[in-house]
Order: structure tokens, then sequence, then C-alpha cells
């Protein structure tokens, strides 16, 4: 069924008053030709409802903090998340799909059988799970300038994701990020909100298809609005600007994810000129969902009410009233501000008029018509061949060709790349070239990402290049940089450590010490040094870009290496381009506050 399709939806509203004729007229049955709207069954589910269980669909909760499974059927909660560190023990795909199946039987089990919404942090591949692929982060997809392909990866994702039973992905982050001190920068497609709008709407296309049905995996754009544009970079911080402002750099994402079909967008945890967006009803509901026609819903971010004040109660109020439809708990029974309280609270408010019964009804009908959109109340168990496709080569070749598309040539002196084919001797240095933690950064198996080899599968830079070099080349490594004799050229891999929100932020973005001397070590060894960094923003170079005769920015890449190793080796070219200007040195990590000539502009690029 073509939800979004012209012909369905004059059909649709001319059926109500016909359908409340017939009920009128007191005639018990309805023609089984009348058509059916996602609107109009969300509508006839609602008035079943009780107060409890309107609450309950408004109610997502974190599994980590679903101590008793049951707990989804008796608070009769419309949707669970898993948090960035909420993974089951093993981890492995078939575990998660019946974890997954384990919630969604509970909200089965409830009076009125509503299905769960399913969410998890898919931000850069099923990135949580053990073996899924894992894409470059939005700041190479960025690179691409190629927003086709986006949505191709995004459909890998989705397919991905569906192959554990989930049905909701926390992504695209459509933040427009003006500051590369924001430990979130890589989660952005640029500072450009054209490109981030374009790339978004891509996105959302990928999870969703061309409207939401039977086969989208919810999208959910976030995080609304101005999280990239906050003073100093400060993850959850303050965006300063007047409206129009706010409006051109930060809005203008949302109406083309709207446009694209969007069916759910997280609140930021930030600030627009000092109030929090949580509470922010002129932008929530009257700009968003009024003027801008956000037909979806509105999540929360992780407890992010709670941020409010003065009390948990009002956080809710305050919220809830300024048009937040679902909220997301990350605590259980016990634990500090809990889905219990939560529900409590708000019937409390209800009952004492605090909180209009009309918002309530809004905010269930809004999250039902999704769930009808996706049909979710008929959907089929999950298809075994999605489960067992994750990870597979044909998912792989789509995030390797990511990979290829996204990296930047910042310098080739004396044309060093590609690399030459009889070359008798690589010598590649630096501990980043063999651990896909810190080819993967943030947001990978662990909230934080984390560094070591074996955090997942894929394919690092030294596999890939033992892979592309031919028989007759040797391949060496060295982690210290210590041992280069003999090599005809060496390639250096250096950058930054996983990390990721909250955790991110720096005022410090030079090129870590250690990284800048491998890099000088590995220039006084008097051959070819080849560079590849990789990092969630550009980074102050200082002499490193000097003493490389080739640079290649390689952001984070993810799992497949082999695409490094395809431009490496000129099976392709460098085609990316910078997503975001090169900084020179510290007075140029804000492009709202610029001093001097950046290093490279945005949109540079070499290729061969
Ligand atoms: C992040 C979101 C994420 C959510 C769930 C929050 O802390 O800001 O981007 O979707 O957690 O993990
Ligand atoms: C969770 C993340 C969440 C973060 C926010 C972590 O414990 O795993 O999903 O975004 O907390 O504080």
């Amino acid at each position: 069924m073509t939800i979004n399709s012209p012909q369905l939806h004059p059909a649709s509203t001319a059926a109500r008053p016909l359908r409340l004729a017939i009920l009128l007229a007191g005639i018990c049955f309805v023609p089984a030709n009348l058509p059916a709207s996602p609107a109009s069954d969300a509508d006839a589910l609602l008035a079943k409802m009780t107060l409890d269980e309107k609450i309950g669909q408004m109610v997502q909760v974190d599994s980590g903090a679903l101590k008793d499974k049951a707990d989804v059927q008796k608070y009769f909660l419309g949707s669970v998340l898993s948090g960035g560190n909420s993974d089951p023990a093993d981890n492995r795909p078939e575990t998660w799909l019946k974890l997954v199946e384990d919630f969604k039987a509970q909200a089965l089990q409830t009076r009125l059988k509503i299905p769960l919404l399913y969410g998890i942090d898919a931000v850069h591949g099923h990135n949580n799970i053990l073996g899924a692929v894992i894409f470059p982060h939005h700041v190479g997809l960025g690179a691409m300038h190629n927003p086709a392909l986006v949505e191709k990866a995004e459909r890998v994702t989705a397919e991905e994701v569906a192959g554990t039973g989930i049905n909701w992905a926390f992504a695209p982050c459509i933040a427009v990020s003006r500051d590369i001190r924001w430990g979130r920068s890589y989660e952005s497609f640029g500072p450009s909100t054209a490109e981030v709008a374009k790339n978004g709407a891509a996105g959302v296309k990928g999870f969703q298809g061309s409207h939401l049905g039977k086969n989208s995996v919810l999208a959910c754009a976030k995080h609304f609005a101005g999280d990239g544009g906050t003073e100093n970079g400060k993850d959850e911080g303050d965006t300063v600007c007047d409206e129009a402002t706010f409006r051109k750099l930060y809005l203008a994402p949302y109406a083309a994810a709207i446009k694209a079909g969007a069916g759910s967008i997280m609140v930021s945890f930030s600030s627009w000129n000092g109030q929090k967006m949580h509470g922010n009803k002129y932008l929530l509901t009257d700009v968003l969902k009024g003027e801008m026609g956000f037909q979806g819903f509105l999540v929360s971010d992780w407890a992010a009410i709670d941020q409010l004040g003065p009390d948990y109660q009002s956080d809710i109020q305050t919220s809830i009233n300024a048009g937040l439809d679902m909220v997301m708990i990350p605590a259980g029974p016990g634990e500090g501000h809990n889905y219990a309280e939560f529900i409590a609270d708000l019937k409390a408010l209800v009952a004492a008029g605090k909180v209009p019964e009309a918002r309530i009804n809004d905010a269930t009908r809004r999250i039902l018509t999704v769930k009808y959109q996706m049909g979710l109340f008929d959907r089929p168990a999950t298809d075994p061949v999605l489960t067992q496709s994750i990870g597979s080569d044909a998912h792989r070749q789509v995030a390797r060709e990511c990979v290829r598309e996204s990296l930047v040539l910042l310098k080739n002196s004396g044309h060093v790349l590609p690399l030459k084919k009889n070359l008798k001797h690589i010598a590649v240095v630096g501990q980043a070239a063999a651990d896909l933690g810190i080819q993967c950064g943030g947001w990978t198996i662990d909230w934080q990402g984390k560094t070591g080899a074996v955090t997942t599968g894929g394919t690092t830079l030294l596999a890939a290049v033992k892979l592309a070099a031919g028989a007759d080349t040797e391949v060496t490594f060295s982690a210290d940089g210590r041992d280069l004799k003999g090599a005809d050229v060496i390639i250096v891999a250096v950058g930054e450590q996983p990390y990721a929100e909250m955790k991110g932020d720096r005022q410090d973005l030079s090129l870590p010490a250690a990284d800048a001397q491998l890099i000088a070590g590995a220039k006084s060894a008097g051959v070819p040094v080849v560079t590849v960094l990789y990092s969630g923003r550009p980074l102050v170079l200082g002499a490193a870009l000097d003493q490389s005769d080739a640079f290649l920015a390689a952001w984070l890449p993810g799992t497949e290496g082999e695409g490094l190793a395809d431009v490496l080796f000129g099976k392709s070219a460098p085609r990316g381009k910078l997503p975001r200007l090169w900084p020179a040195d510290h007075g140029q990590l804000s492009v709202d506050h610029l001093t001097g000539q950046p290093l490279f502009p945005a949109g540079f690029g070499l290729t061969y």
C-alpha cells in the first residue's frame, strides 16, 4: 500500500464521515471495500484505549533497565531501545533477534496487542552488533557528495537492522556541525546546511524506502535542532543566534527530512538561546509540527527531560506540553527517574488538568499512525535470510564503495600515489593500521567505541594492504615505526582514539604528539611517506603535512579497509572532497568565527 500516494488521501478523509454515518444508522458492518488509512485506524484504536494504555505508548525504556520483560505488558510500553552499552552478553545477531522478539511478544500479549517499536543507534551500519558491517561515519559520507550512495548505504543498514527484528533506527543524524571542537562532529555530514539536507533526506529514504511501509525501518532525524551549533562546540550546549539564522542553518535539514517522509524526530539535549529544546513549545509544536507540517512523532533523547527542572513532575509537564510524544527512559524501578515514576507522574498530571488529555491523545495518535503506516500490526516474523545476511559480502561491498568514495587526498607530491606495481617492500607503520577499533571510531560495539584488533569482523588497513600488494611485495608492520630498513615506501597510519558524545569534546585539536613523531620518524628514513589519518574531524597538522609525501584524510571509515587499499593501489581514483574546511591553526575550528586562511577550503580534494 502506498501511504503517500495522492489517490489514497482524499479517499481516506472522505471515508471518515461515511463510516460515522454508517455507525449512526446502526448498521453493524463496514463495507469491505471502504478504504482504511493509518490515521483512521489509529483513531479507531485510540477510541478503545484507557489512559494507562495511551501513556504506555508514550514510554520508551532501555532494554537494560527492563529487568523484567513482562513490564512491557504490565505498563503497556510502546517502545524499547537498546542504548550504546545495552548489548546482550554474546552480542551475536541471533541473540539480538531472540532478545528483541521476546520484547515484541510481550507487547502482543496486552489487551489491544499493539506492536512494539524497537529502537537502536544504527548510526554507521548496525554498529552495536558483532559482525555487522560498519560504514564510514557521516563525516566521511559527507565527503562523498553522493546522496544516492548514502541512500544505498542506509538501505543496507536497514536490512541488517531488520535482520535482528529491530524496526527503528535513531538515524540519520542531521546535525549541522559548525565547530569541530564538538565531539559529535563526525556524526554530522558537515557544516553546510544544504549538504546535510540532501544527505539526510537520502538517509531517511534509505531506512524507510520511498514511504513508510511494511519494508521500512523507521528513521529518526536527530537531534532537533541546533545540536551542531553550540557555543565552543560544547556537547549538549547552547546555540546562540537569532531566529532567522537558526531557521536557515539548523531547521532547513528537517524540512528536507520531513519531505522525505521521516516518521520520527529526536529532540536535542542542547538549548537555543538558553532554553532547552525539550521544553521549547514554540519550536517543537508551533514550528515543527505546525508550520513545517511534521506528522510523525517526537521522541526525547536519553533521560533528556530530566535536565529541565525544577523536579521530575515538572520536567514531564513541560516537555509533554511542549509537544514531546515519546520519552526515552534509561532507568528502571529503584534507579532514579524511572518508567514507573514517569507513568505515575504523567497520570497525576492529567488528573490534575496540568497536561490536557487532548495532548496525550495527539501523542498516542501520532505513534499509532506510524505503527500502522509501517504495517507493524500484521508484519510477518523476521525473515531468517535477513539475519543471515548481516555482515554479508554483498553488504561489505557497499561499505567498501563508501570508503573509497569518501577518502580525501590532501597532498600527493611526486605522484607517490597510486603505489607503483613493482615495489619490493612496503612498510606499514602505526598502531592505527592494525586496529579496527580506531578505524571505526565511537558508536562501534560500545557506546564510546574502543581500540583493539578484535572489536568486530572486518579488514584493517594493514590486512587490506597485504591483500592488495602483489605476491612479490613484502609488507612489514611496525606499531612504533622502528624498523623501516629497506622499505620502498612507508604508509603511516595515525589518528584519534575512539570517542563519542560527552567524551569527545576537545579544545586542542593538534595531531597527537606521538603521531607527529611517527610521521617525522618515517620521513627521516628517506623514502616516500604516505600518511593515512583516521579522525572524526580535521586536525591541526603542524609539520606532519610537510613531512608526508602523500596525505589521505580517511575519516572514520569503518570495517572495510579494502576501500583504502583500492585507492592507495590505484584500483580506484580518490574522489572525496572535503565536507568542511581544513584548519591551518586553532583559529579556524568554528566556521562561524574564522580568522585567517584555512589550510584547505571545503570542497578540496586531489585525484589521479
Ligand atoms: C544520544 C542519541 C542516542 C541516544 C540513544 C543519546 O545520548 O544523544 O544520539 O540516539 O542516546 O542511545
Ligand atoms: C548509553 C547511550 C547513551 C548515553 C547517554 C550510555 O550509557 O549506552 O546509548 O547515549 O549513555 O548518556
